[in-house]
């Protein structure tokens, strides 16, 4: 495998002289060169630099087109500026962008968001990390409990809390986490996903406020729920008085109102970010009715209220919130999801294809109009064994090599979402590729085998 990654390797740097002027111009003024951590990141060894993006496609500096099924980590799962929000955006920064005082849109949004998720009251931030630290800060504030359950290997941005992991029976913080402010096993319980045993028994402690749960792990692969696990996490949370919040920032795949609606699930609060205003940041928190009653009889309306610890300056500024009703009413609507679904089954069914035709020992997997595959024979059951097929190596050389050949997938793993603006011939180049792919690869092992 090192002499087809070298080799892609190679092609990369040849294609992309410019992107590599710029990357190296970078580090002059950029922290490490990029503009953010996670850029650093790519397969390349250096970032390609964008020139242009628009539908499911985007054009690099060094004049590559790209179908691009990374889509902002779900951000751009709207497509690339969808015409209606970027006119609702050009409008409404022509009429204000941001005044510390609500608009109407406001009250469309949070309307929309209760048709969709069941949940009848919303608040606003700028990113989903901001919602996940509001709810948090909430569900402590509402049952006066210290600490909130997790579970091992999700991701919720960059929530201090939430990024705890098992070793062994300790929580402890994960590999990579900079400067967290106490112990994680101060703040946070983490149990793994479908286990329902060790959730009964880490919540009868009763000192956890909330569990804030993605409905199905999308950040480590995708990690479905078993049968009955979910009806197991709402009676244990109801049980032990404990507050259950799920964040819909990816599984917003699964459907218009998610995979909550799709699967009727009653969370006590709701958090979701990225995609809902096509990009422009924006995010929203909602309450079930009693919660958001408990939280109006506990929370002052004083002079102090700038200093609880939530909400922002901008948050739920004007021009977000004119982007949030015009993506919700004509990007992601009911008829765009029912293709976009249709286009990640298409992507699957070619991925597993593949894998059959060249017998690798991987998986794909599907959420709605989300589709990963992993370099394991079966479904991980938990995020743990999720993470321990996880190899870097293949994965940066699959990453490459669909880059080399005109195809974005998302980083850190093998994650392809469909946009409204994508089509089967953006599907149909990934098979191709991907079968070329796993054909070179099935030749490396069956020669390593033999040797
Ligand atoms: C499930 C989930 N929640 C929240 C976030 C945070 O989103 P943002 O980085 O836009 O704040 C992410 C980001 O990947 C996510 O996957």
């Amino acid at each position: 495998m090192g002499e087809l990654l070298e080799r892609e390797l190679e092609r990369f740097e040849r294609e992309h002289p410019r992107s590599r002027e710029l990357a190296r111009e970078a580090e002059r003024f950029l922290l490490q060169g990029v503009p953010m951590p996670w850029m650093i990141r790519w397969a390349g060894g250096f970032p390609i630099f964008a020139a242009e993006a628009e539908g499911a496609r985007f054009r690099d500096v060094d004049g590559h087109e790209y179908v691009d099924f990374c889509l902002g980590d779900t951000a751009a799962m709207t497509g690339h500026s969808p015409e209606p929000t970027v006119r609702a955006v050009a409008e409404q920064a022509r009429r204000g962008i941001t005044l510390m005082l609500p608009s109407e849109d406001a009250l469309w949004v949070g309307r929309e968001l209760g048709r969709r998720f069941g949940l009848p009251r919303w608040q606003f931030a700028l990113t989903a990390t901001d919602a996940n630290r509001f709810a948090i800060r909430l569900a402590r504030e509402l049952t006066g409990r210290t600490k909130i359950l997790v579970f091992n290997w999700c991701y919720h941005g960059s929530v201090d809390e939430t990024f705890a992991t098992l070793a062994g029976a300790s929580v402890v913080a994960r590999d990579g986490n900079v400067g967290p402010p106490v112990p994680l096993a101060e703040t946070t319980r983490v149990v793994e996903w479908n286990d329902a045993g060790a959730l009964e028994r880490e919540l009868s402690h009763g000192d956890v406020a909330c569990v804030l749960a993605e409905p199905a792990l999308t950040n480590v692969g995708i990690v479905v729920p078993e049968p009955g696990f979910h009806d197991a996490l709402r009676a244990a949370t109801r049980h032990t008085e404990t507050l259950l919040a799920i964040d819909e920032t990816h599984t917003l795949c699964a459907g218009p109102g998610g995979y909550t609606a799709a699967h009727s699930l009653e969370p006590d609060m709701l958090t979701v970010g990225k995609a809902i205003a096509a990009g422009i940041p924006a995010a929203a928190y909602g309450f079930s009715e009693e919660v958001a009653s408990r939280l109006e009889a506990l929370l002052p309306r004083d002079e102090r209220a700038d200093v609880g610890g939530i909400g922002g300056t901008v948050a739920a500024n004007v021009l977000s919130l004119a982007a949030m009703r015009a993506t919700l009413a004509d990007v992601l609507t009911d008829d765009a999801f029912a293709r976009m679904i249709a286009l990640g089954e298409r992507f699957e069914a070619g991925v597993a294809g593949a894998i059959d035709r060249h017998a690798l020992p991987w998986h794909v997997t599907r959420l709605g109009c989300r589709v990963e595959y992993l370099f394991r024979p079966e479904r991980p059951r938990t995020g743990s064994e999720a993470a321990a097929a996880g190899d870097p190596e293949l994965d940066r050389l699959v990453h490459l090599y669909a880059l080399n050949r005109g195809i974005l997938l998302t980083p850190f793993h093998n994650m392809a979402l469909m946009s409204p603006a994508t089509t089967e011939a953006d599907v149909d180049l990934h098979t191709r590729v991907f079968d070329e792919a796993a054909g070179e690869l099935a030749s490396v092992r069956e020669g390593s085998a033999a040797r």
